[in-house]
């Protein structure tokens, strides 16, 4: 078996599996390594995080307008029930098919897969601990080893009662009532799943708004649209403690700026209070590779301070997200050849896929003003345009930031069905530096939900033609 390689990769989430195609490609001989007990490729996003949720997201969203929509469009059908172990297979299914497809590209670009938990024992040496030891050489490690879920204290996970988003992917039946604790992107997400399956949701989120790190009006209105739809919240409210009884579980809350405490019952309580970088066993205090205080290893253009170690994705600064991790293992295999990798961080989309979603990229209002950044804002609402009108989906609007003297697009957030698309167009012209004028004078189909951009973008100018 050979044991010597260019790169060793640890970790086969987005990061680390997109590196091992990048560099298969460039015609370097990659070792990539990873701990999942099930043997399965693709990291948090395949197995338990991005591609489960919208397989629920998606069935559960189908299985809302069912029940509720079909009769108004005309669609009559017999009572709508719910085949849980179906809907949960079908989740299964997703998971299995694409981890299998990112086996195949392994193969396709040569990749040399083990399985263990991986420890850099020296620069250039990863040990393998795995059904047996192995040990693995190379110029180069990427450490791709991505994030785990941030315990609470006094709310211990144990992925029945109490779970983190791994057990609220697989709840083997839907809870009365399920306490989600963190109003951000997967409270949001599995929130919605479970409440359109029938449980009762209430969010509690530490800060006075939730999607604390989005444009405030769009977290604003997104809060509105969910309460219409029945989700509960407790705004500036923490978890205390929780006391798990045979079948409940009883939480103490308390105001976050402190004060007199409430009691609240929840069948199942969801931990989604954020994520935290994973390097628990990989070696790197006794080879010397720095983090920071939250623990997330110190990059330069991924590059750690330990020559020829370097690290990708979830484990370094930067959004969570799976296209960040990707973008970053490409970049980080082309700076090793030697070519002008790089990422964008200013262009990274980030999408809350709920129904309606949320999309955005670039700079919020908050952030603008904050900078001393003269802008100009156009805005235009789903209300008004024709596809959104016709299709009953009128929830949400379009919002276009761009700079006051030079019109360059600074920022575009989307509440409306189908903005994770939507927000695609913002992307491209963002990357292009184009401004706000580019997409106000591009032809955008008719009847499509993309005219709402092109008429938030005029909005800039003064001249929404439709509304
Ligand atoms: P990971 O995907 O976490 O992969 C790291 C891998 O390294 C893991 O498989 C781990 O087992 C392995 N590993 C760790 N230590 C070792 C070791 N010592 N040896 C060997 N292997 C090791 N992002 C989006 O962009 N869109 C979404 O819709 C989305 N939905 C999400 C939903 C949920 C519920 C969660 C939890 C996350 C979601 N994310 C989403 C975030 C996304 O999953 C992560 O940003 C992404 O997976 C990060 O990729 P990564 O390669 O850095 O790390
Ligand atoms: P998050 O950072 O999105 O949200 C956490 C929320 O919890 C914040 O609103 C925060 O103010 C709140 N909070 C923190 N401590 C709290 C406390 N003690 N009590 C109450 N509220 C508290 O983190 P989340 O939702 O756990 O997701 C982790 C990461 O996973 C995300 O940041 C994102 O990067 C990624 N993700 C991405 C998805 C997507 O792209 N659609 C979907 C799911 C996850």
């Amino acid at each position: 078996m050979t044991t010597e390689f260019d790169v060793i990769i640890i970790g086969a989430g987005p990061g680390g599996y997109n590196a091992a195609i990048r560099a298969g490609q460039l015609g370097l001989k990659v070792a990539m390594i990873e701990k999942r007990s099930s043997k399965k490729l693709g990291g948090t996003c395949l197995n338990v995080g991005c591609i489960p949720s919208k397989a629920l997201l998606h069935a559960s969203q189908l299985y809302e307008a069912a029940e509720k929509d079909f009769g108004a469009l005309g669609i009559k059908t017999g009572k709508i029930s719910l085949d849980h172990e179906q809907m949960l297979k079908q989740k299964d299914d997703a998971v299995e098919g694409l981890t299998k497809g990112v086996a195949f590209l392994m193969k396709k670009n040569k990749v040399e897969t083990f399985f263990g938990a991986g420890e850099i024992t020296a620069p250039g040496k990863v040990r393998i601990t795995g059904d047996s030891e192995t040990e693995l050489t190379a110029k180069n490690i990427i450490i791709a080893t991505g994030s785990d879920v941030t315990p609470l204290p006094g709310v211990e996970i144990d992925e029945q009662q109490i779970v983190s988003s791994t057990g609220a992917l697989s709840f083997s039946s839907v809870p009365k009532h399920l306490v989600v604790i963190g109003g951000g992107v997967i409270g949001l997400e599995l929130g919605s799943v479970w409440r359109r399956l029938g449980a009762k949701v209430t969010v509690v989120e530490f800060l006075d708004r939730i999607l604390p790190t989005m444009d405030g009006e769009v977290s604003k209105q997104f809060q509105r649209i969910l309460k219409k739809q029945g989700v509960e919240f407790k705004l500036s409210s923490k978890v205390t403690g929780a006391e798990k009884l045979k079948t409940k579980v009883k939480l103490t809350l308390e105001p976050a700026a402190g004060g007199a405490s409430e009691m609240l019952e929840a069948d199942a309580v969801l931990v989604a209070i954020g994520r935290r970088p994973h390097t628990d066993g990989l070696g790197l205090k006794a080879v010397g590779v720095a983090t920071d205080k939250r623990g997330f290893i110190e990059t330069d253009h991924f590059k750690t301070n330990v020559p020829g170690i370097w690290a990708i994705g979830d484990c370094i600064a930067g959004p969570m997200l799976a296209h960040k991790a990707e973008d970053d293992g490409t970049a980080c295999i082309e700076l090793i050849v030697g070519k002008a990798g790089h990422v964008n961080y200013d262009t990274v989309p980030s999408v809350v896929y709920t129904y309606p979603e949320v999309a955005c990229v670039g700079k919020t209002e908050e952030q603008l003003k904050e900078a001393g950044i003269q802008y100009k804002v156009g805005k235009f609402p789903f209300a008004a345009n024709s596809r959104a009108k016709t299709n009953h989906e009128t929830d949400g609007f379009v919002k276009v930031l761009a700079d006051a003297k030079t019109d360059l697009v600074l920022g575009v957030h989307i509440v409306g069905v189908e903005a994770g698309e939507m927000i695609a167009e913002a992307v491209s012209v963002m990357e292009f530096g184009g401004a706000s004028e580019d997409i106000a004078r591009t032809c955008h189909a008719h009847p499509t939900r993309s005219e709402a951009v092109r008429q938030a973008a005029m909005g800039v100018e003064g001249w929404t033609m439709q509304a």
